[in-house]
């Protein structure tokens, strides 16, 4: 069934910020191996639109989890069915994730991680959505905050269909 999808950020907007904070990225991290680490599936076209647009060379790496009870509980659970196949020890890493809405995912993995010994690890979502959130997560860089609406586009999926949407859109109707 067809599903009507309204826009909510313009393509070249979202185009604009990406290089705004792959500039900002950039200046942060010169001079130090950055690993920027995509977490699996809703990540893939942000990061890479990001790291073509950053001017320092990067490594990238690739997780997946899955969360559970993140509806119903502020207390939900994250599977990691894919890990890193490399040690982050004394590596500067940046998560690189399409949104943060309850902030269970990226809380518990974030945790998950620092366990490891990173330099340092940082944060960079394109879409926050606050009104959402039960564990308190904050990300370092952010390309735009948005209300709690269901949005699709640049990742984000619904029935895992419209992630290569090249602007943000809102569904409206079935
Ligand atoms: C989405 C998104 C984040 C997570 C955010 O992934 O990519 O990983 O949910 O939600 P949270 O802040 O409430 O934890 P999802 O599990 O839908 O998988 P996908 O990336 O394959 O779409």
């Amino acid at each position: 069934m067809d599903v009507n999808i309204e826009v909510l950020i313009p393509e070249q907007d979202i185009r604009d910020r990406i290089q705004e904070m792959a500039d900002a990225l950039s200046e942060r991290y010169a001079g130090e191996n950055l690993l920027l680490v995509g977490i699996l599936n809703g990540s893939v076209f942000f990061l890479t639109e990001l790291a073509q647009r950053m001017s320092i060379p990067v490594e990238i790496g690739f997780m997946a989890a899955s969360s559970y009870g993140a509806g119903t509980t502020s207390t939900g659970r994250v599977l990691v069915t894919k890990d890193l196949e490399r040690s982050i020890d004394g590596v500067h890493v940046l998560i690189v994730e399409d949104i943060v809405d309850t902030g269970q995912t990226l809380h518990l993995l974030t945790e998950m991680l620092l366990e490891r010994n990173p330099a340092s690890l940082e944060l960079a979502v394109l879409l926050d959505k606050p009104a959402r959130r039960k564990v308190c997560l904050d990300a370092d860089f952010i390309g735009f905050e948005i209300p709690d609406v269901f949005v699709v586009g640049w990742g984000l999926d619904y029935n895992q269909k419209y992630r290569d949407l090249p602007f943000i859109g809102v569904i409206t109707e079935e």
